[in-house]
């Protein structure tokens, strides 16, 4: 039998179940007006997003962006799994500019975030890498339950039924809250066609001047293989109870199109099916 913890739900929206127990201290969490929000729904470039900030913040510091993992340098707000420091006890602690992970709905985000106006900087990626990458790691990550076949496990992802619900609800109420809030919208997809250009973008959103230079060495820091060989951004620093890298590394691939090796071309037309129909009522588009 399994021991891996099963899904529990807060707010409506499916999470793990560790994750649950701690929704009263994210519900009360405390924003500050210079805290910069990374959200995302998950597998969909918050590490390499998290590392680019950090580098900014850092100002080509490579000392200080090796400082800590990239989860203790940019912590996951609603995060809680069994012996390790919540979310919010990390956070709490921080006494400097804080950059925040989350992988919240934009309906469930602690309103606090808004009311202190901080910069928010969301990054959607395909559905059809984000749901490849999520069976992987559901593989890996073993504070998921079971992700079950390939099969099963698209079929939950499509009904929304797995940690952080649904990516059609996510996308589309982050691609319209930033009409009215102060957030970056960036595509997985451009930031891998042009790195430089989308860190360019980050620069200008944050108020930071950058030279060429800059934005040189920090492409090339945060290139998929520098993170993939980087342990303070590749998550082999986590304990082996809540991640196992032999059955899949957390830097997999690292591009766009891997889901023409998982897709059978009936679960294919099904997928696109399925999705004209929930991104009928959306201008936001992906390249896959
Ligand atoms: S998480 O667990 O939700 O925070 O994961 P997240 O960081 O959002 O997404 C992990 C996927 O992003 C890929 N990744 C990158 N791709 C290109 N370049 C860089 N630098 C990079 N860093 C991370 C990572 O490999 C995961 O995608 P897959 O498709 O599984 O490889």
């Amino acid at each position: 039998m399994s021991s891996r913890p099963p899904i529990k739900y807060v707010s409506g929206m499916p999470i793990l179940g560790d994750f649950a127990e701690n929704w009263e201290n994210v519900k009360r969490f405390q924003a500050r007006a210079d805290d910069i929000l990374i959200a995302t729904y998950p597998k969909s470039g918050t590490t390499w997003m998290s590392e680019i900030v950090d580098h900014i913040l850092s100002e080509g510091d490579t000392v200080r962006t090796k400082r800590g993992a990239i989860y203790e340098r940019v912590p996951f707000l609603e995060y809680a799994v069994p012996d390790m420091p919540t979310g919010t006890e990390s956070l709490n602690l921080l006494d400097c500019q804080r950059v925040i992970k989350t992988h919240l709905p934009v309906e469930i985000l602690p309103k606090c975030f808004w009311d202190e106006k901080c910069k928010t900087i969301y990054i959607a990626r395909n559905a059809k890498d984000v749901v490849v990458s999520y069976f992987h790691f559901y593989r890996m990550a073993i504070v998921h339950p079971e992700p079950g076949t390939w099969e099963e496990f698209l079929q939950n992802f499509m009904e929304g039924k797995v940690a952080f619900g649904s990516w059609f609800n996510h996308v589309k109420g982050w691609w319209n809250a930033r009409k009215e809030k102060n957030i970056l919208y960036i595509l997985y997809e451009d930031m891998l066609e042009n790195p430089k250009r989308e860190i360019h973008k980050v620069f200008e959103f944050l108020g930071k001047k950058e030279s060429e230079d800059e934005v040189e060495k920090i492409h090339q820091a945060t290139s998929f293989q520098a993170m993939k060989n980087n342990p303070m951004a590749n998550y082999t620093s986590v304990p082996g109870s809540v991640m196992d890298h032999s059955v899949s590394p957390f830097m997999r691939k690292g591009i766009c199109g891997d889901w023409k090796n998982h897709f059978t071309v009936a679960q294919n037309e099904m997928f696109d099916a399925f999705y004209r129909k929930e991104m009928a009522d959306t201008d936001l588009t992906f390249r896959f």
